[in-house]
């Protein structure tokens, strides 16, 4: 039995590999991640399990969605972890590119997302990201070839953004969003939670909770404005310094002043203390 998940650094490598998978019409899926792995994308895996034979899962954490001043060069690293997790949850191949075989000297060329990408979100806020973002994955997709390719609702303006993006250049991939994965007492798991000290932690709960509040407010009538507005007050009062807090359009993230004009989903990011959070939820 060959020990899985085999681990891939350099693209002929990971071409002999997927076109072992294609000889025998094997299905391939793809997990595109930054490494850190936990819960929520281990989600992403056993859900490429039911849907391919085979799951990819990448790790790489991507110069170039990071802007100067980010956190790019602690972004936690945790690989020989990682590839445990990984065989546990059954991934095949772990394509572990180094930056310069992702981006060798003299690359060029960038892929800039428009539409969902300048709703005024994440991109208010990290003008660099989706650009980065929207050129990995491409990439990504290039190289592996998916025939389906699963991303966290998490982070809801990516999937958006990502789902607009194989659309728009007829890549052929199928983009499957998975629901939130979330701590019990609602937190959202992410990679970025490690940087909480242990009173941040504790008052980091306070998104969900409020999200949840307003989602319920908003579904019980009560003006979007003044719910947004309460429940704003509520996360600076915790501490947080919010960048957002905001009703869009589900598919389409133009902003939204009434329920009927939905389907709605509520984002927030906010920072407390250096650790920048984000979550979101469906009214
Ligand atoms: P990363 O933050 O590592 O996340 C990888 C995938 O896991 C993303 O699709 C993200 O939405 C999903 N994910 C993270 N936390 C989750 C949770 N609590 N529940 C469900 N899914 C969750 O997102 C990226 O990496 C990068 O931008 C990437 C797409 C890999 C491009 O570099």
């Amino acid at each position: 039995m060959p020990t899985r998940p085999t681990i891939v650094r350099n693209l002929p490598a990971l071409r002999r590999a997927i076109a072992g998978y294609r000889k025998t019409r094997q299905t391939v899926a793809l997990v595109p991640t930054m490494g850190a792995l936990h819960s929520g994308h281990l989600k992403l895996v056993s859900e490429a399990r039911k849907r391919a034979r085979r799951v990819v899962v990448s790790i790489f954490v991507n110069p170039t969605q990071f802007a100067p001043n980010e956190d790019f060069g602690s972004y936690p690293r945790t690989f020989a972890t990682d590839i445990k997790a990984l065989r546990d949850a059954g991934a095949d191949l772990v394509w572990a590119p180094t930056p310069r075989v992702m981006y060798p000297d003299g690359f060029s060329t960038r892929v800039e997302p428009a539409g969902v990408a300048k709703a005024g979100l994440e991109d208010k806020y990290r003008p660099h990201f989706f650009g980065g973002v929207a050129t990995v994955v491409t990439k990504l997709f290039t190289q592996v070839t998916p025939d389906v390719a699963m991303f966290g609702q998490k982070d809801y303006q990516q999937l958006r953004v990502v789902t607009q993006m194989a659309k728009d250049l007829d890549l052929p991939v199928k983009v499957i969003g998975i629901p939130t994965v979330r701590e019990k007492d609602g937190l959202a798991l992410s990679s970025r939670n490690a940087y909480l000290s242990h009173e941040e932690r504790t008052v980091a709960t306070t998104l969900a909770r409020v999200l949840k509040a307003a989602a319920s407010r908003i579904k019980s009538d009560e003006p979007i404005a003044r719910v947004l507005a309460d429940e704003l007050n509520e996360i600076t009062a915790a501490g947080f310094v919010v960048d957002y807090l905001e009703a869009r359009h589900a598919l389409t993230l133009a902003p939204i002043a009434a329920r009927k004009d939905g389907p709605i989903r509520l984002l927030v990011a906010a920072r407390l203390g250096k650790t920048r959070l984000i979550d979101n939820l469906a009214v």
